[in-house]
């Protein structure tokens, strides 16, 4: 089996199941144009966060990492009409092609983007003190994932999902002496789920158009996890 194979599939699967609109095609001609990075889930990722939305009933979604609005134009998508999504991102710059992007989409109402360190704005929104989240996204910069992480879970109630981006990294995550700082941060965050009490998770590796890679799925525990235990 080489790549090849891989990339046929997903496109196999994107053109059946995860059609782009123009909508989402400008979004990712606008990363190359305006110099930003091809880090956006692919077409197949970004379905698979909308059935996660409508199996858990989003309506209130946070993101952390906006880059253009790829995921995050999937993810508004999915909200029901009166649903919301706040997504944070550091770069002015992203944020203003992501703000056009979004835009464009018409979906400026339901798209909070706001500009700023993740670690900054995080306990902002706690001190907000609105009703939980019903989905997080992890998709910002990798080494502070387990603090982002113990955020989510702080703006969460029992079975809100917290879905974590790029946690396996084309598998460097099995070296031990990585020194790469993406890989130990991601490390960090799986290990922690491990050993977690709040949340039941697992990692779905996938591997397609994207480099190979995987995300985390955790729910947050509406029951007492040793019912969970084998
Ligand atoms: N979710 C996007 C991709 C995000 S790429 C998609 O799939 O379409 C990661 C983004 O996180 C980049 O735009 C980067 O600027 C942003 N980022 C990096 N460090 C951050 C931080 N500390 N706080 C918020 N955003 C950050
Ligand atoms: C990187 C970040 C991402 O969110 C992604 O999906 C792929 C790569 C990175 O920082 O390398
Ligand atoms: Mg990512």
């Amino acid at each position: 089996m080489d790549k090849e194979i891989f990339s046929q599939v997903d496109k196999y699967i994107s053109d059946l199941l995860a059609p782009e609109d123009d909508a989402l095609t400008d979004t990712i001609k606008s990363l190359e144009k305006e110099g930003l990075p091809q880090q956006s889930v692919s077409a197949n990722q970004g379905k698979f966060l909308q059935v996660l939305m409508i199996a858990c009933n989003a309506k209130k979604v946070l993101e952390l990492g906006t880059l253009g609005g790829y995921s995050t134009i999937w993810l508004a998508r999915a909200l029901p009409d009166n649903g919301k999504i706040i997504t944070i991102e550091v770069d002015k710059h992203h944020g203003e092609v992501a703000q056009k992007n979004i835009d464009k989409a018409r979906l400026s109402q339901k798209v909070d983007l706001r500009i700023g360190k993740a670690l900054d704005l995080l306990p902002e929104i706690i001190a907000e003190n609105g009703e939980p989240f019903d989905l997080i996204f992890i998709d910002a910069d990798k080494p502070p994932y387990t603090e982002y992480f113990n955020y989510a879970v702080q703006l969460s109630r029992p079975g809100t999902l917290i879905v974590c981006d790029n946690v396996i990294r084309a598998g460097k995550v099995l070296d031990e002496n990585s020194t790469d700082e993406k890989v130990q941060g991601v490390k960090r965050l799986n290990k922690m789920l491990s050993e977690n009490k709040t949340v039941t998770a697992t990692i779905l590796h996938s591997t397609g158009v994207k480099e190979y890679d995987g995300m985390a799925i955790a729910v947050v525990n509406r029951i007492d996890p040793l019912h969970l235990k084998q």
